[in-house]
């Protein structure tokens, strides 16, 4: 693929996005949680495009991205009643909903499997761009397999010039982390990847308990949740996570090894060669999170030592997104 074009977010660039997912090309744009990489999900070819330019294995699913809901009730062989609920609630929003999947969804949508994620994003520009291809994209996050997802137009080029059409810059994103994805064919409602719409207030409109599937499975292994890749999301840095009390013998043990210390905190007082800080609210700290990690990266830390997070359930999709980046 030839060069990468890289067009600010106005009607004319969002028109232009759309004819080019229309007719089969790669566009990525911002949503409310990271950019997207979008191909049109109706045709298989497109959407072999994003595998090949993420170097993404074809087992790990896509997420649908709509902007309607009756698009995406159109997608499904049923819309069950926790569907629609949840839809009510939270879309446009950073919640993803697995449903049995309709004979329209290819296969290499959902890496064969007889269910689809489905997502209205809560971005202007991201609703803009699937309105104006006139077809449902499928859309993983648009950075290279394994590597950290992006919330910057600048983070997308970073990982991806050169391999997709265009990049749509509408700025950083405002939500920080991937949505909250939850399986609705299970006889109760489960939570397969945690995000910044909580358990509880998804129990509160369900009004029943929810599962959660928290464990990561191995790379290519037969998996419930195909995405639960444990090394995902993750620095080059050697990520340690550290209680806040234990950060400075961590930081001396790395030192004594000879390596660069990057440190990522938010209460513990600023250590390490290169230090970066979040705010200690968790909507805060997750919007800042991948850049944090990106900024660490491109500082060459050797080791990232990241102060332990809060246990607390408004946390669980940072929890697990660190416990990701820590795996090897
Ligand atoms: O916030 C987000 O969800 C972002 C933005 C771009 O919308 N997208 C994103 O996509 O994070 P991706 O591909 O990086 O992660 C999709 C997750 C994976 O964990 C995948 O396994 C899961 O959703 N998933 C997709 N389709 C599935 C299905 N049919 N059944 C079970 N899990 C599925
Ligand atoms: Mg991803």
């Amino acid at each position: 693929m030839s060069g990468t074009v890289r067009v600010a977010a106005d009607d004319t660039a969002i028109a232009w996005a759309g004819g080019i997912l229309a007719h089969g090309g790669l566009v990525a744009f911002p949503t409310e949680t990271v950019y997207g990489l979008g191909a049109n999900a109706l045709d298989p070819a497109a959407v072999r495009r994003i595998f090949e330019a993420k170097g993404r294995p074809a087992w790990n699913p896509l997420i649908v991205h709509v902007a309607e809901v009756a698009q995406a009730r159109a997608l499904a062989a049923h819309w069950p009643e926790a569907a629609e609920r949840l839809a009510t609630a939270f879309w446009p929003g950073p919640l993803s909903l697995v449903v049995p999947r309709g004979p329209r969804v290819p296969d290499i949508v959902t890496g064969g499997l007889e269910a689809v994620a489905l997502r209205m994003p809560a971005h202007p520009v991201a609703l803009a761009i699937i309105r104006s291809a006139g077809v449902p994209i499928a859309a993983p996050s648009a950075n290279r397999f394994t590597e950290l997802s992006p919330t910057t137009a600048d983070h997308v080029v970073q990982g991806l010039d050169g391999r997709i059409d265009a990049v749509v810059d509408g700025g950083a994103t405002t939500v920080g982390i991937e949505s909250t994805v939850v399986d609705l064919t299970t006889a109760v409602p489960t939570i397969l990847r945690p995000g910044m719409i909580t358990r509880a207030q998804m129990e509160a409109v369900l009004g029943v308990p929810m599962a959660m599937q928290d464990e990561a499975v191995e790379d290519g292994a037969p998996r419930v949740s195909p995405g639960m890749v444990a090394r995902h999301y993750a620095p080059r840095g050697r990520v340690q996570l550290v209680a806040a009390k234990a950060i400075a013998a961590a930081i001396e043990g790395a030192r004594a090894l000879g390596q660069r210390v990057g440190t990522l905190l938010y209460a513990a007082p600023d250590n390490g060669d290169v230090c970066v800080r979040l705010p200690q609210d968790a909507a805060g700290y997750a919007l800042g999170l991948y850049d944090a990690l990106h900024q660490l990266d491109a500082a060459g830390a050797d080791v990232i030592v990241i102060e332990m997070v809060p246990d607390d359930p408004a946390w669980d999709g940072i929890r697990d997104r660190l416990q990701r980046a820590g795996e090897s």
